[in-house]
């Protein structure tokens, strides 16, 4: 057998190729905010294509502690249908809200909480603990809501229902967590509208849904506004295959010479295609066709990958954003791309699951490549040619325990990684899908 899997272990073998077809689980950011949004809605919202992971299973168990009613139509939870609250009918849990390792449920639900009325505390494991959370702390407190953290870290009181105020916001770092958050709460200001602008433009799914709910949003490039409203009303969302969870299969079809691949119904939304664009300047090729939009207002469509020998890139910051989950691959790629590599304004990558500048680094050495982690990125030295393999661990970091896996069939002897149960945190299917897909002919 190719995949071992221990309690809490893969084993990846090397792989001639990946071959087949594949629809990825829905997006986990709009998983998230489907059920966010969808609680402070009149009347029900009907979800298809919902990726139900522990990150957004974790979102699920949180509106249901505030009060909103949650119809699972089938076995996966990939179909729900929310019974909203209203606007500002979430009711305060008895105990704390456990955001387990979910930081967009960290980021974002505060921002519906302040304009709640009662007391609510979120708090979740070790990992999120270690994540600041100050940087939605402090805008919300402009605004005039109460909230306190420790020393800006999780865990999070919130004491609502305290009156709004618009406000314009520069975000220091560029976080569509943070600008998701602010723009929830501008939808309970006393007034409007509320402003965030953005150093670099970040996912637009927040506004996208909000409009989609009936909410005036008014964007400019790097600035994004909401005006107050009565009441949102959803209907339907249908959630586009996640292109983060599509990447590890982009990238290992990529990199292994005879494949080819086919992902049906991905998310193409230009706030998260950075890594498409990246391979394809390295050489990669990568066809989008059958491109349509969703109810809900995403883009998505088909994508066609054969194999590639890519060569080495600069990757600055203005680009991040749209490429800030799928970095960890793209290292993995340009380890074996020709020429040096470096990867410039990525800092936010320290504050991810992992520190990711580290995770990422340690686990390309460990399996032969030759990377540097800087101050806000990485230097890599590219080799066209299979990695030698060994063992890696995840760091409790789901995209870090994917990035091992797809090391492991590029590989000239396999990989192992501990720690691989961290990947059911937004892709509990995975490792079977990628041995479904892989091809062994030895
Ligand atoms: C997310 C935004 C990104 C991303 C995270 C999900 C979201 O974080 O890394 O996995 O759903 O808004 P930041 O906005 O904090 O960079």
């Amino acid at each position: 057998m190719s995949a071992a899997t221990g309690a809490d272990r893969l084993e990846i073998a090397p792989a001639a190729a990946l071959v087949g077809e594949i629809a990825v689980p829905g997006d986990k950011s709009i998983s998230h905010r489907s059920l966010l949004i969808g609680a402070v809605c009149d009347g029900a919202t009907e979800v298809t294509g919902f990726g139900a992971n522990a990150d957004t299973l974790a979102t699920l168990a949180a509106v249901e502690s505030l009060g909103a009613r949650v119809e699972r139509l089938d076995a996966g939870a990939t179909h729900l249908r929310i019974h909203g609250c209203g606007l500002r009918g979430l009711q305060a849990p008895e105990g704390v809200i456990d955001v387990q390792n979910a930081g967009t449920l960290m980021r974002l639900l505060p921002g519906l909480l302040v304009g709640q009325s009662g007391s609510f505390t979120l708090d979740g494991d070790d990992s999120i603990r270690r994540r600041p959370v100050d940087r939605i702390a402090m805008p919300l407190k402009l605004m005039g809501a109460v909230l306190g953290d420790s020393d800006g870290r999780p865990p999070l009181h919130i004491d609502g229902g305290n009156e709004l105020q618009p406000i314009g916001y520069e975000l220091p770092v560029a976080s569509a967590q943070v600008k998701s958050c602010i723009l929830l709460a501008g939808l309970y200001a006393a007034t409007g509208p509320t402003t965030v602008i953005e150093p670099v433009p970040t996912r637009d799914h927040t506004e996208r849904l909000l409009r989609a709910a009936g909410a005036r949003i008014a964007k400019g490039p790097r600035t994004v506004s909401v005006w107050p409203v009565e009441r949102l009303e959803l209907g339907a969302v249908d959630v586009p295959g996640d292109i983060s969870s599509a990447a590890p299969f982009l990238v290992a079809a990529t990199l292994l010479a005879e494949s080819r691949l086919f992902v049906r119904g991905m998310s193409t939304n230009p706030t998260r295609t950075g890594l498409l664009t990246v391979l394809e300047r390295m050489g990669a090729r990568i066809n989008l066709f059958n491109r349509r939009t969703t109810s809900g207002g995403e883009p998505i469509a088909d994508v066609e990958v054969h194999p590639a020998e890519l060569v080495a890139t600069e990757i600055e910051a203005e680009i991040v954003p749209a490429l800030i989950d799928e970095l960890p691959l793209l290292a993995l790629a340009a380890t074996m791309a020709r020429g040096r590599t470096v990867v410039r304004g990525a800092g936010e990558l320290r504050v991810k699951e992992s520190n990711r500048l580290e995770t990422v680094a340690e686990l390309l050495r460990a399996i032969g490549g030759h990377v540097r982690a800087t101050d806000d990125g990485w230097e890599i030295q590219g080799v066209p040619a299979r990695p030698e393999g060994g063992r890696v661990d995840a760091h409790g970091d789901h995209r870090i325990g994917m990035l091992g896996a797809v090391a492991g069939l590029v590989s000239r002897n396999g990989v192992r990684v501990e720690g691989a149960s961290s990947i059911g945190v937004s892709y509990p299917g995975f490792a079977a899908e990628l041995e479904r897909l892989a091809v062994r002919p030895w």
